[in-house]
This record gives C-alpha cells, sequence and structure tokens, in this order.
C-alpha cells in the first residue's frame, strides 16, 4: 500500500475513487428487455492501492469502469474521482484518471508515438510535459514507435493501450482485464510496471479473472455479481476468511442427520459426501471428527481442502442466473458456504 499523506491537506485524505449508489440500465435492443448491469453500487477505493475488481463475465466489471472512464453514462448515482465529482468537476475528475479498457479500440492509421501524442493533447499536456519516449520504453515498445497500430500484434496493441492511459500522468490508473490472453512475458511487464507505477504513488485499480494474480498484486478487493458488490476487504481479510478449513468426508452409510458441532458447518453434497467448514482458529480437526462421530456417521474416507482466493470467489458468486440471487442476501454471512459440484 503506498503513502496516503503525501499531500498533508484535508483533501488528500480523501478516498482516490468514491462511488455511491451507481446504477447503470443499457436500455433493451428489439425487444429486449432493459438490461440492469449495475444495481446501485457503493464502493471506496483507498489512495494508494491496488485495488482488485473481480466478478464473473457480465458481472458489470467494464461497465463500472467505462462509466469512471467517462465512456459509458451511468443512469444513477455519484462518482467522485480524487475528490473531484463526475458531473460537476468533470474536467479535473478526468484528468485524475487513466484507463487501460479490456477493448482492443485502436485508431490502426496511427504510430504509437503518434497515438501518445494525440492523447497528449485531448488532455491538453503541454508539449515541454510530454513523455512519449519515456512512456514507449516503460511498455516496451520503443523499437515500434514508427510502426502503423494495424501492424501490431495483440500483445504490442495492449502495450500501447496502457501506455495511452499513462500519457496525462493519471494519479490512478485502472486496468480492465490487462493480461487476458498475454503471453507469459507481457505479463510480468505488465505487473512490474503496476508494481513500479504504485510504489511511486499511483493507485491502481484493475480486474483480472486470474485470481492467483489478485491474490498476489491487489491489497483490497471487491467482488462484484450481477451488478452488486457483494464483497469488499483487504485481500488478507478475504483470505483470512478462508481460514476456513472444508473437511469432507465420505460416509459408509447415507447420513440421515448432520453433525451439530458450534463452529461446524456441515452439508451434504449430491454424491452423499458430507462437506464439514470450520475456521482452523476456533476448531481443531479433532472436535470435527468427534461431532460425525456423535452423529453416528461412519467415515470411509476423509480428506481436507484448504481454500484460497478462487473459493472465496466462486462461494460469493456461484448463483449464476438472475433470478435465482444469491441466497440470504440479508442475512449476516456466517462462514462459507461452498459446495463444489
Ligand atoms: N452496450 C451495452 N448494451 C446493452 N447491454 C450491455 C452493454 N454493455 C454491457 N451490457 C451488459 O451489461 C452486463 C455487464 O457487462 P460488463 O461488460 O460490464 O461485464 P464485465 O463484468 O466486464 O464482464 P467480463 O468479465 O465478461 O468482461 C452484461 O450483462 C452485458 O451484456
Ligand atoms: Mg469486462
Amino acid at each position: 500500500m503506498g503513502d496516503d499523506q503525501t499531500g498533508g491537506k484535508c483533501h488528500m485524505c480523501d478516498a482516490a475513487i468514491r462511488i455511491e449508489g451507481l446504477r447503470k440500465t443499457y436500455r433493451g435492443g428489439k425487444g429486449q428487455p432493459e438490461k440492469h448491469a449495475l444495481k446501485g453500487i457503493n464502493l471506496t477505493v483507498p489512495r494508494g492501492s491496488v485495488f482488485g475488481l473481480l466478478g464473473p463475465n457480465g458481472a458489470g466489471k467494464s461497465t463500472l469502469i467505462n462509466i469512471l472512464a467517462g465512456l459509458v453514462v451511468k443512469s444513477a448515482g455519484r462518482v467522485a474521482i480524487w475528490g473531484f465529482d463526475q458531473d460537476q468537476n468533470p474536467r479535473q475528475s478526468r484528468s485524475a484518471i487513466g484507463v487501460m479498457p479490456q477493448e482492443l479500440n485502436l485508431d490502426p492509421f496511427f504510430t504509437p508515438r503518434g497515438a501518445l501524442e494525440v492523447q497528449a493533447g485531448l488532455y491538453g499536456v503541454p508539449k515541454s510535459e510530454r513523455r512519449s519516449d519515456q512512456i514507449l520504453e516503460l511498455v516496451g515498445l520503443s523499437d515500434k514507435a514508427e510502426a502503423y497500430a494495424r501492424t501490431l500484434s495483440g500483445g504490442m496493441r495492449r502495450r500501447l493501450l496502457l501506455a495511452k492511459a499513462l500519457v496525462h500522468h493519471p494519479k490512478i490508473l485502472v486496468l480492465d482485464e490487462p493480461t487476458a490472453g498475454v503471453d507469459i512475458e507481457l505479463r510480468q511487464m505488465l505487473w512490474a510496471n503496476v508494481r513500479k507505477l504504485n510504489e511511486r504513488g499511483m493507485t491502481i485499480i484493475l480486474t483480472t479473472h486470474y485470481l492467483e494474480e489478485a491474490q498476489e498484486m491487489c491489497d483490497e478487493i471487491a467482488i462484484i455479481n450481477h451488478g452488486e458488490k457483494v464483497a469488499q476487504d483487504s485481500t488478507a481479510n478475504l483470505l483470512g476468511r478462508m481460514d476456513s478449513r472444508t473437511m469432507v468426508i465420505v460416509p459408509d452409510s447415507p447420513i440421515i442427520d448432520l453433525p451439530v458441532s458450534e463452529g461446524v458447518e456441515a452439508a451434504l453434497r449430491d454424491d452423499g459426501s458430507l462437506v464439514l467448514q470450520y475456521r482452523n482458529i476456533q476448531t481443531s480437526a479433532e472436535q470435527v471428527l468427534e461431532s460425525v462421530r456423535a452423529a453416528n456417521i461412519r467415515i470411509r474416507d476423509v480428506r481436507t481442502e484448504e481454500a484460497d482466493l478462487e473459493d472465496v470467489f466462486l462461494a460469493l458468486t456461484s448463483s449464476r442466473t438472475e433470478d435465482h440471487p444469491a441466497d440470504d442476501k440479508d442475512q449476516p454471512r456466517r462462514g462459507i458456504h461452498r459446495v463444489k459440484l
């Protein structure tokens, strides 16, 4: 996590991004119903953080990011970027953020250097403050500075998109799936750049479907699903929830009564095995086994499973269909109801 205290002034203590009640409804096409892509999202991104925005396909991540970027118009809610309200101070809020979009939308007739100059012009960066060559070097495109964008490979286009997001020296850099479909070298380059920029004080917001990456890179993570935020916490705390252990028991005969024990959540899988979840710090494996014996369950086989970010993610996003919202949304979440099929 970077240093928050750079400015010392009160407004510097503000968040990098503050989102309140953000909604986006896309109008439906011919005969199609409208689409509620964001359903009232509240989100605060701390300054100096590397912040992960995770969620399954169609969750609303790009919609949210494109609203931040000014590419999509929100239906309702408030967005403040680096303390500037997007509606009241559109220019300042826009210049505080640089976005590398998910779509490879490049003008094929510009060279990388040309594209950066145009972008700098759009953002009103004076000639004396332009750093096109430095940025091209940072993203490893120096030798392609004069090549036409249409001749660049997919990975090179991504590099150029990153470069474009950096030209106006934004306080916040947003990366929408920067590593989707890129090779290992580019992925490592991207993450090395992200680290470097973050160490220099830039706030980073990223989406990725590679949860190991998120686990490794992010200080804090929000998970959205069907347009709603289902979790936000420090990565450490999210994984801490995952201090939850899972014991899977294959019983000798079908189970009639589930074992009951404080701190242990029991559920049956479709295959008849018994899944027991408990927190490692509160409950010992021995206690769990005792509760199983007390319920007269004879154990044919037993194994334990450890959890990672993927488990948290699956637990929070596993309701796949729109008409079947996540269960017990109004109930406080106790533990993680994770039943892998
Ligand atoms: N321009 C549009 N018109 C209508 N519906 C849209 C439009 N853009 C996105 N949607 C819908 O809004 C929902 C959210 O899409 P969005 O692109 O924000 O998801 P995402 O979380 O970025 O997914 P992915 O992981 O696949 O990139 C989806 O159901 C999508 O079909
Ligand atoms: Mg997306």
